[in-house]
């Protein structure tokens, strides 16, 4: 497959409040930084949270996935930004629109010469897992890699992913990521105040941004192990 322009990162996870939004703003904040060019579609038409947070700062599309209409969207803004990196925030209960019509941007990824790089949030539960070998069938030549989310208690918790035979799979193309834990009273202020990563780096009071500036310095180091060969 050809890929000369820069790939879609679908922040996926299916279910509601694995931390898909916070891995998306935490990703967005990662390629600022490194000055690699992004833009955002936020298929979360109904919550649209991370459009809100970052629209002053990188170019966004909202895009309705369980809509054929939006996938056709999708698919013609990436097109449109052939030189940008694009990170794909997912709602909960896209999996309808994914079976359904995923098989649309599957198709296009040749024409639009990019890879997909799925970034799949979990917690510790079991339909995490199950809803990625569902997502999976419909993206067989996606680069996908498992992000346990720290929210949710230390790699070593994620018993039931590390027993899996779903883990073999993934680590044998991909990686099982460590996102780590954002203390819960500056999680709760970049929530409520819509806040981009960037934008609460200037203003939070010093305590909170130490605390910022901390957890950015460790999913730094968790998206460098996965956009080094993107
Ligand atoms: N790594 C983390 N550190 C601190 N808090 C977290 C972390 N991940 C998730 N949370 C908390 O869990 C809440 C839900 O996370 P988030 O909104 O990212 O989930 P989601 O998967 O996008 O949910 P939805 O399906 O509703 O869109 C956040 O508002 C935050 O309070
Ligand atoms: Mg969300």
């Amino acid at each position: 497959m050809a890929t000369k322009n820069p790939p879609i990162y679908v922040v996926g996870g299916s279910k509601g409040g694995v931390g898909k939004s916070f891995v998306t703003l935490a990703l967005v904040d990662y390629l600022q930084r490194t000055d690699v060019n992004a833009v955002l579609v936020e298929t979360d038409t109904s919550n649209p949270d991370v459009m809100k947070a970052v629209h002053d700062e990188i170019e966004c599309a909202s895009c309705d996935l369980d809509d054929v209409s939006g996938w056709i969207d999708f698919v013609n803004f990436c097109d449109a930004h052939r030189d940008a990196a694009v990170i794909v925030n997912t709602a909960a209960r896209s999996q309808t629109g994914v079976a359904q019509y995923g098989g649309t941007l599957a198709s296009a990824l040749d024409d639009l010469a990019r890879r997909l790089v799925v970034l799949w949030v979990i917690n510790r539960q079991r339909d995490s897992l199950e809803l990625l070998l569902r997502f999976g069938a419909t993206f067989l030549n996606a680069d996908t890699h498992v992000v346990r989310n720290g929210y949710f208690g230390a790699p070593e918790k994620f018993a039931l992913y590390r027993e899996s035979n779903l883990r073999k799979a993934i680590e044998a193309q991909g990686q099982s990521l460590d996102f780590p834990d954002l203390a819960d009273r500056v999680a709760d202020e970049l929530r409520s105040q819509r806040l981009s990563i960037h934008k609460a780096a200037e203003t939070m009071h010093m305590g909170e941004r130490a605390e910022l500036l901390r957890w950015r310095a460790l999913f730094s180091a968790m998206f460098a192990r996965v956009t080094a060969d993107a």
